[in-house]
């Protein structure tokens, strides 16, 4: 039947073939869609490393891009530290054992950094720095972000950073100077990879070279594109910047720099921020994305496509060399920018202007914290006043908690040892003549792992 069909075909001409008319109009519209598909899909990432052993700190883990890295991370056997903003809730709790389980990795955790507020990222780092013994870190990538809709007011966060700013670029900047110590005490032989993502629309941000981050000059409420690529084009200054200085940096084995920082442009994906910047964060936005699916079905990738060019910043065997972070887009490293990617005295002048900016915004906030503990009676210095003066000997007790204290207090000054029940029988016991045996110093147990 096939064979009949063609041989009519070529002797009697196409017409003979069943729906002819139909195949003649549909099929080329078909093969154009699918080769768009193709071809908006993006390059595929061909290299790989064993991840087994390496430690990741991932930003944005949760959702769209971030979660398919994390993905690719846990599957290859990566232990993936997810910094977010909520840690106890359900979803997170169910997101992180459906990690767990669908990557057969029991080596992802997450832990709490809200990227909204400095002091947050500051707690997360000083934890993570908080350890004797060195940290392992095999790399950093940050994919959290921000992205404010259409006609929403300026937004600002409670350190008086505008939202996007903070989360995109601040966040990002004081996470990973703080991190630095930590990367530099990683062995020669560790091959360290930071990878900041970026987006096409930082070609629509504007640097203001008086108003750096976006706070004296009027919100673009109906372009708010243009912060949001202004706060992803400081970040990838911040990339450039951060590779040249982790390359002077003189390590005491003088071993040469081991740290690769790339910023990466995924491609446009069909993620949650897509989802709510194309709906305007609008139920009517919303119902006009459904209906226009198809189109960004062909014209979007998804977030594995999207991952390809972050796994090559991850994976890609030791890039050539280079005087700041590599620009890498479809799984290449680009060769040209913009101008403020090359320009080292713009970077240093950002660099010092936001150093200065989350100095000042941090003590503020400080400042504010301790007010608001204040108000709220949660003051330390005032609690520790309270607390001695519960525990003064020369007065007598009135309340049951002034009576602990006292207790307590007494205990202290003759050194009697606190909650062990045993030592502390064993002690009366002397004390009232009953048994002459001597109290045995406590013995140090052994460490739970
Ligand atoms: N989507 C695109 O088309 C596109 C294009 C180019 C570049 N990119 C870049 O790719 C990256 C990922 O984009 P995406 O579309 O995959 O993003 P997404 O799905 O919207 O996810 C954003 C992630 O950031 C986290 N996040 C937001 N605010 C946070 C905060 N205050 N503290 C901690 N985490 C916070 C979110 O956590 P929650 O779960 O708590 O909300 C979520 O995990 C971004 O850097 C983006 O600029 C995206």
């Amino acid at each position: 039947m096939p064979i009949d069909i063609l041989s009519s075909a070529i002797f009697d001409g196409p017409e003979t073939i069943p729906g002819w008319s139909y195949i003649k109009t549909y099929v080329p519209i078909v093969t154009a869609l699918g080769a768009a598909k193709y071809y908006f899909g993006g390059s595929a990432n061909t290299s790989d490393r064993n991840m087994h052993g390496r430690v990741f700190i991932v930003t944005g883990g949760t959702s769209g891009l971030g979660a398919e890295v994390v993905y690719q991370l846990a599957q290859r056997g990566a232990q993936v530290v997810l910094l977010c903003r909520l840690v106890q809730d359900q979803w997170t709790v169910d997101f992180i054992d459906d990690m767990r389980e669908k990557t057969n990795n029991n080596l992802v955790f997450a832990e709490l950094c809200d990227l909204l507020l400095l002091h947050s990222v500051r707690q997360f780092a000083t934890t993570w720095l908080d350890s004797s013994t060195p940290r392992r870190l095999d790399g950093v990538v940050c994919c959290a972000a921000d992205c404010t809709p259409r006609g929403s007011a300026r937004s600002v966060t409670v350190d008086g950073a505008e939202r996007q700013m903070a989360v995109n670029y601040l966040a990002h900047y004081h996470l990973l100077t703080l991190l630095r110590p930590s990367m530099h005490v990683q062995p020669p032989d560790r091959d360290v990879r930071i990878v900041l993502t970026t987006c096409s629309s930082q070609a629509l941000g504007p640097i203001d070279r008086d108003d750096f981050l976006w706070e004296k000059r009027a919100y673009p409420q109906n372009a708010p594109w243009k912060v949001y690529g202004a706060s992803k084009l400081l970040l990838g200054i911040f990339g450039r910047l951060l590779q040249r200085d982790l390359l002077a940096y003189e390590r005491p084995d003088s071993a040469p720099c081991n740290i690769q920082v790339s910023i990466v442009n995924p491609g446009i994906m069909r993620t949650a921020s897509t989802r709510r910047a194309l709906s305007f964060g609008t139920i009517w936005g919303l119902l006009l994305y459904i209906l226009l699916f198809p189109v960004w079905f062909i014209f979007f990738k998804n977030s594995y496509e999207g991952v390809q060019s972050v796994l090559f910043a991850l994976f890609a065997p030791v890039f050539g060399p280079h005087d700041g972070g590599n620009l890498i887009q479809e799984c290449k490293i680009l060769t040209k920018g913009r101008e403020e990617y090359y320009d080292y005295e713009l970077q240093d002048q950002i660099f010092k202007y936001t150093a200065e900016a989350i100095d000042t915004m941090e003590r503020n906030s400080a400042i504010e914290r301790k007010k608001e503990e204040k108000r709220l009676g949660l003051d330390k210095v005032n609690e520790k006043k309270r607390v001695d003066k519960m525990r003064d000997l020369s007065q007598k007790p009135t309340t049951t908690e002034e009576l602990e204290q006292k207790l307590l207090a007494m205990r202290e000054l003759m050194n009697f040892p606190l909650g062990n029940p045993k030592i502390e029988a064993e002690v009366l016991a002397q004390a009232s003549g009953r048994e002459t045996k001597k109290i045995q110093p406590k013995k140090k147990g052994k460490r739970k792992l």
